[in-house]
């Protein structure tokens, strides 16, 4: 799919098995460390329900991936996807790139009915999509001490969430990231 949101239009697309070195080496580039691009082809092994998206200018520059989570202490079982990591390579960045990749992923996730998306990131950066801090729906992260106003959440569905409340719950490849 071609996008469709302003600043540099890339290709917004579903990772190819071949895309896994230049997905790695964005992560590493733009994270400065191997712990994410590590979750990331860990998770390609173990998670076939993830979203996995790439945003592609001839090279791949960006990647994003959503995971499931659930929430725990719910009346009843209700599943989202969780926003992490996301990168762009350095080269490439406030180029609207890692807008292009969320938009359109919370483009797919809509479209396939995904009740809820949570984020663990920067609050400034994540509200021009709409996520809030996750407490106003009720959400808790698993994660002690972590700040309000960090872990946000985007509800894409909201008569599936009425009365849901509980901890959000990663996978555990996120354990110690
Ligand atoms: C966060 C990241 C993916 C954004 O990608 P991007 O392509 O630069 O994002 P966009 O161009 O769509 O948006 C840029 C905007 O985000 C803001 N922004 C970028 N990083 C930010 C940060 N750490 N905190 C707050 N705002 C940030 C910029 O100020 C810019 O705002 P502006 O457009 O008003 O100037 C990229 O900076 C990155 O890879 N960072 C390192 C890895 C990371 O922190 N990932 C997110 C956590 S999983």
């Amino acid at each position: 799919m071609r996008a469709r949101y302003p600043g540099h239009v890339v290709s917004i697309r579903a990772e190819q098995a071949e895309d896994a070195p230049a997905i790695r080496h964005v992560h590493e580039q733009a994270f400065g460390q191997p712990a994410e691009a590590a979750v990331v082809d860990r998770l390609r092994q173990t998670c076939k329900d993830s979203l996995s998206l790439v945003a592609d200018d001839g090279a791949v520059v960006g990647h994003i991936l959503f995971t499931p989570v659930e929430i725990e202490g719910a009346e009843r079982r209700i599943a989202g996807m969780a926003l992490a990591p996301m990168a762009v390579h350095p080269d490439h960045q406030r180029q609207g790139v890692g807008s292009q990749l969320v938009r359109g992923g919370l483009d797919i996730l809509r479209g396939r009915g995904c009740p809820f998306a949570i984020v663990v990131g920067h609050p400034e950066y994540y509200r021009r999509f709409g996520f809030e801090p996750a407490s106003r729906h009720g959400l808790v992260s698993q994660w002690e001490g972590m700040p309000d106003e960090v872990f946000m959440a985007l509800i894409l569905d909201a008569p599936a969430m009425t009365g849901i409340s509980g901890t959000a719950r990663y996978r555990e490849e996120f354990d110690g990231l």
